[in-house]
């Protein structure tokens, strides 16, 4: 093992001591100790969920890359196994950028991730230079492959940048190994690059799967290509969009390319939109379960907002909660992955009560809770204007959830949660109408909110720093409506 790595692995181990329990959400995946942001190498090995992260232990900002590494078998309770990689190679000594994981044929497990290289360019400036790298190990220690990179610049198609050649994810099919892999042309653009190989080790190109065309962004970071109900589906995470309306908001974004393969074999785009609306959501990688279900799982925090911090916590970032995903009428459904049931508590519902002003209902309270709250007018005329779930609130800070049922709007605030940094603190969403009837689910963890509208149509996600003691839940319309809730306390178990 490389000094580097011993020494994150020593590092690691001693100082997440400092971190008690109750520091950390009770069930979204924190670093182990430091910075963590993309979700790395999600994949299933010898019976258990493995998920990796880009990490950087010694400080809770961004870093040189290391992966941090967890272990699950129910995709909520992860344990930490010791650090799997770090920059400790000419090839990655300036980071190891983020990657995807898969079992080998001959049962070994291998790491497919971006090595960064410091190099002088032909002006003598000095760039950072990326190429896919591999490492294979036994689901806990990995050693690099010794011929390393295994996709260099001279395998790029005419007109790909070498800068820009990142975050490698790999499947299998038809005997066959395959990896996407984001690109940012010479001119500027993103295009997502297929590779092919038949041991996953040596690489050819394959095709380029998809061109922006200067749509969306510039660089297209972390694809991930997979089949799922009848269809083919890219997601992808560009940098620095433009916003569309309420579906894509300005700066690093989320995309679901929904499409189909035409007799030429190629990818055919049908329908575009954003993975999440929130504030908090980035990055996001699959999975397929045995028992067929595609789970996602993202980095519930994006670039544009690292900005909202808790100095008082030796962690930074987290991962969203694993989410099912489904296809409908070619739009992307979300849901909170099944195994969450195991951990309800409690459980509270009302239902049928009128709400004419604010009101807080006995029992209904708490920081880690999920809660499906029904709306719905009075009369067959639209009775209310507006809806407000108030949450995390202590008296003096606050979150809400606000429904606009004239313009179909759910709006996520945090900007009363006690950080007064001046990043993006609420994010709206246009939601199909329905004469006021909603149904709003939301997954309430100590330091976030998810919330899945209408059955799982669409995701907002935003962490939430307050204390955790601010526990207090309330609702308020304007005009007067009827409301069924039913919430059930997470706990572990
Ligand atoms: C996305 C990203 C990736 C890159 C990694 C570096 O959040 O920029 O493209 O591999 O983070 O940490």
């Amino acid at each position: 093992m490389s000094d580097k790595l011993n020494k994150a692995r020593e590092y690691e181990e001693k100082k997440e001591k400092m971190i008690a329990p109750e520091m950390r959400p009770l069930f979204h995946l924190t670093p182990r100790i430091g910075w963590m942001n993309d979700p790395n190498g999600f994949s299933i090995y010898k019976g258990e969920y493995h998920l990796f992260y880009q990490y950087y232990p010694y400080e809770t900002v961004w870093g040189p890359m290391h992966w941090g590494h967890a272990v699950s078998k129910d995709l909520i309770t992860w344990k930490y196994l010791p650090a799997a990689i770090a920059p400790d190679s000419e090839y990655d000594q300036n980071g190891c950028f983020s990657g995807s994981a898969i079992e080998l044929e001959d049962g070994k497990q291998l790491l497919v991730y971006t090595g960064v290289q410091k190099t002088e360019d032909e002006n003598g400036n000095i760039r950072d230079v990326q190429t896919q790298c591999v490492a294979i190990g036994d689901g806990r220690d990995y050693e690099k492959y010794e011929n390393n990179p295994v996709i260099d610049s001279t395998m790029l198609p005419e007109g790909a940048g070498k800068y820009d050649f990142r975050d490698p994810k790999i499947w299998r099919e038809n005997g066959k190994y395959y990896i996407v892999v984001g690109n940012k042309t010479e001119d500027e653009d993103g295009q997502i690059l297929q590779y092919v190989s038949v041991d996953g080790i040596h690489w050819s190109y394959d095709k380029t799967l998809i061109k922006n065309n200067h749509r969306f962004g510039v660089m297209w970071e972390c694809p991930d290509y997979f089949e799922h109900d009848g269809k083919h589906i890219l997601l992808t995470s560009p940098q620095d969009m433009l916003p569309e309306e309420l579906e894509f908001h300005n700066g690093n974004g989320t995309l679901c390319i929904i499409g189909s393969i035409d007799e030429n074999g190629d990818f055919c785009e049908e329908n575009c939109q954003a993975v999440d609306y929130g504030i908090d959501f980035y990055a996001p990688q699959t999975i397929k379960t045995a028992d067929g279900r595609r789970i996602m799982i993202g980095w519930m925090q994006n670039w544009d907002t690292c900005g909202i911090k808790r100095n008082d916590f030796p962690w930074f970032g987290q991962m969203s909660i694993p989410r099912e995903i489904s296809i409908r009428d070619n739009k992307l459904i979300q849901w909170p992955a099944r195994e969450i049931e195991n951990y309800y508590g409690k459980r509270i519902s009302r239902q049928n009560v009128l709400i004419s002003d604010s009101v807080s209902l006995s029992s209904i309270e708490g920081r880690c809770v999920d809660m499906t709250v029904k709306v719905r007018s009075t009369q067959p005329e639209l009775s209310y204007k507006k809806f407000e779930i108030r949450f995390a609130d202590n008296g003096k800070a606050y979150s809400t959830i606000e429904y606009d049922p004239v313009d179909n709007i759910v709006k996520i605030d945090r900007k009363h949660s006690g950080s007064r940094r001046a990043i993006v603190h609420q994010r709206r969403c246009k939601v199909a109408g329905n004469k006021g009837e909603i149904s709003l689910r939301l997954v309430l963890d100590r330091y976030s909110c998810e919330l899945f509208i209408n059955n799982g149509e669409q995701a907002m996600s935003m962490v939430i720093l307050t204390d955790v003691r601010a526990e207090g839940i309330s609702f308020k319309a304007a005009g007067e409506l009827l409301m069924d809730v039913t919430m059930y306390e997470l706990e572990r178990k």
